[in-house]
């Protein structure tokens, strides 16, 4: 494998040490840099780095050269909650929304996930394959180098297996890290409308063996949310996974304050992600602890509903990430850029806590901070380059229009 030098970078950002496997509190404000600096990459890693008046004499022979021309570069986003497989988008509720309905009386009038739902059970894995790739790639030229991403348009054995196998085959197919949560508790099959537990038993008998059997998911996801999963249906279906050494990763206090966020940390959730209607309780409940806040600030903006409180998070010492929440219905962009500007524009974090948002903190909330998520030697080289920018907050400040020049993926320039 051929070996990469990056010369002439005008700011290196984000040489977190290796043991900082997360950030919390004040610490999500340090964004360590290097100014006037190259990076070498070897065997799909970031094997060194250092300043341009010190340049390695002994350098590989199969090298490379390219010159950051005085732009940033930093460690590519670290995206840890996507549902970017799916049938269709969701135009016709788009414009419902224009007219003024809101996100639960779509859903209530047969729109939201049971809509897609009923896609999905006609669409076939080829064409699901292959829709989720085209949006795979646009994000990973947008500076994406690490997905999550959910099932939970399924509803069905079959529809949940189909789109845990599509999520695989896109492990396979792209050279980047990606995780599965298996989301089947998403939304009630209308069939089972009256019938919680009816669903959730498929889900736990049925589903879960198949799943672990096939090694599926990495992560268990529940919609716990007023007219979606309650409390103690969450809690069942995640002492369930847990015996299948399913960790939980769920969507909690979205539309109203569900006690999702409680019951997530009670089951030492990786994260608890949306927070968009938290209180002081779950803010209580996430301070000082290991369970990550994952914020969808693009989810609030596309939604029009209220920003979390990313500054109480911070202030209470919770570890505090950035995603997407790519999917149909409620965030149809899997923009880090943008969410990267919409932290720091509606959730009033400083461009610093914004970037480590979206990269170490992000990889964490993936469980894989210790390959990805800063530039620290022996991790991956996912870099992005920058135009020659004035300063790092330009980044942020600069919304809607890309700043990134150049891609890299395992040490090759995408
Ligand atoms: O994270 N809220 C639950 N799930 C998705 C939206 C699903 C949909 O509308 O299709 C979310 O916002
Ligand atoms: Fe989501």
């Amino acid at each position: 494998m051929a070996s990469l030098l990056i010369t002439h970078i005008g700011t290196l950002v984000g040489l977190h040490p290796k043991e900082q496997l997360m950030l919390r509190g004040p610490e999500m404000s340090h964004l360590p840099t290097l100014e006037d600096a190259w990076l070498l990459c070897e065997n799909g890693l970031i094997s060194d780095f250092g300043t341009m008046d010190a340049l390695p004499g002994k350098l590989p022979n199969d090298l490379e050269t390219l010159s950051a021309e005085g732009g940033y570069v930093l460690p590519s986003w670290c995206d840890s909650h996507s549902h970017i497989v799916f049938a269709a988008p969701r135009e016709e509720e788009f414009v419902m929304k224009i007219a003024g309905k809101s996100y639960e009386e779509i859903a209530a009038a047969g729109g939201g996930i049971l809509n897609s739902a009923a896609k999905m059970q006609q669409a076939t894995e080829e064409a699901l394959f292959e829709t989720a790739a085209i949006r795979l790639n646009d994000m990973i030229q947008q500076g994406t180098a690490a997905l999550e991403i959910k099932s939970g348009y399924g509803l069905s054995v079959g529809s949940e297996l189909k789109m845990l196998r599509v999520i695989r085959r896109l492990k396979e197919s792209f050279p980047i890290p990606i995780k599965a949560s298996f989301l089947a508790a998403h939304a009630f099959p209308i069939a089972y409308k009256n019938n919680h537990q009816g669903y959730i038993s498929q889900i736990i008998d049925e589903m879960l063996p198949q799943i672990s059997a096939e090694g599926l998911a990495d992560y268990m996801d529940v919609f716990c949310e007023t007219g979606f999963f309650s409390v103690e249906e969450t809690d069942q279906l995640l002492t369930a996974a847990a015996k299948y050494g399913l960790k939980p990763k769920i969507h909690a206090n979205q539309l109203s304050v569900s006690g999702g966020v409680q019951i997530g940390v009670k089951h030492q959730a990786i994260s608890v992600d949306h927070l968009e209607a938290t209180d002081e309780a779950a803010i209580a409940a996430l301070s000082n602890g290991n369970t990550i806040a994952t914020l969808l600030p693009s989810c609030s903006f596309y939604l029009g509903i209220p920003f979390a409180n990313a500054r109480a998070l911070i202030q209470a010492n919770a570890p505090v990430a950035l995603a997407s929440d790519y999917n149909p219905g409620s965030t149809p962009s899997g923009n880090m850029n943008f969410v990267l500007s919409l932290g720091c524009i509606k959730l009033k974090m400083l461009p610093e806590e914004a970037i480590n948002a979206c990269t170490l903190n992000g990889a964490a909330a993936m469980e894989l901070s210790r390959e990805t998520g800063s530039i620290t030697k022996g991790k991956k080289a996912n870099l992005i380059i920058t135009r020659p920018i004035s300063s790092l907050a330009f980044l942020p400040y600069s919304f809607g229009q890309s700043q990134i020049k150049t891609i890299i993926i395992n040490g090759k320039i995408r």
